[in-house]
């Protein structure tokens, strides 16, 4: 079974697929930390942002893993190196979405998607999975909360961590990143018409767990 949870940056996607896979015992899989952890190898590597082949060319040769822990944490391993922290830094949000925007970045991703969501019952979230990665899931929803509320939630993460950024550049990177995201020519964040849409802003984690939980069983 695979269920694509779908959403803007800070929805509370990766909160809530993460528990919903646990209490279902399935793989959970952040397609967002895949395009992350690429964006820190291009950085790494001192590629320039506007050159794209060099970028194809990284993207091409490196080796990305999603390791679901017990305790349903997740390990995201670049090469085989655990970059699970590294890839959450205010930087990386900076350029990853001008890097997932290149047709052929996307399609090496989209193929190791498609290998790992293959193996066994997941629960995948991102931006493109119920419209391009599995157009045939079982269930897709797409959770949207307002701009304030999802700038609370990734500012209180980024302090939790110990990392200390302003309110308003949080909002400033989410908004950047919502546009560029949405408006690209290839797999555009957008509602899957056949998902079932959650406006979480006035919702607790666990209630948007239950209502995603309920419409699974249904
Ligand atoms: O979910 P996230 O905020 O960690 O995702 C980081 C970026 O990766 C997001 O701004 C756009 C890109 N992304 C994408 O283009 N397609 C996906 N399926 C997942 C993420």
């Amino acid at each position: 079974m695979i269920i694509a949870i779908d959403g803007p940056a800070g929805a509370g996607k990766s909160t809530v697929s993460k528990i919903v896979a646990q209490k279902l015992g399935f793989l959970y899989i952040d397609t967002g930390a895949m395009y992350r952890a690429l964006t820190l190898k291009v950085l790494g590597e001192k590629v320039d942002i506007e050159d794209t082949v060099g970028i194809i060319e990284v993207a091409k040769s490196t080796v990305i893993d999603l390791v679901n822990n017990p305790d349903s944490s997740l390990r995201i391993l670049l090469d085989g190196k655990d970059v699970s922290r590294d890839i959450r830094q205010p930087y990386i949000s900076r350029f990853v979405s001008d890097i997932a925007k290149i047709k052929e970045v996307r399609k090496v991703m989209l193929g190791l998607q498609r290998v790992l969501g293959g193996q066994r019952d997941c629960v995948l979230d991102g931006r493109d999975i119920g419209t391009v990665v599995f157009p045939e899931a079982d269930k897709k929803f797409y959770l949207d909360a307002n701009l304030s509320e999802r700038t609370r939630r990734r500012h209180k993460e980024l302090q939790d961590s110990g990392q200390d950024t302003s309110l308003s550049d949080v909002e400033l990177d989410i908004h950047n990143r919502d546009t560029i995201d949405s408006t690209r020519k290839i797999a555009p964040l957008k509602k899957a018409e056949d998902a079932v849409c959650i406006d979480t802003t006035k919702m607790t984690i666990s209630e948007v767990v239950d209502k995603v939980l309920e419409e699974i069983k249904k």
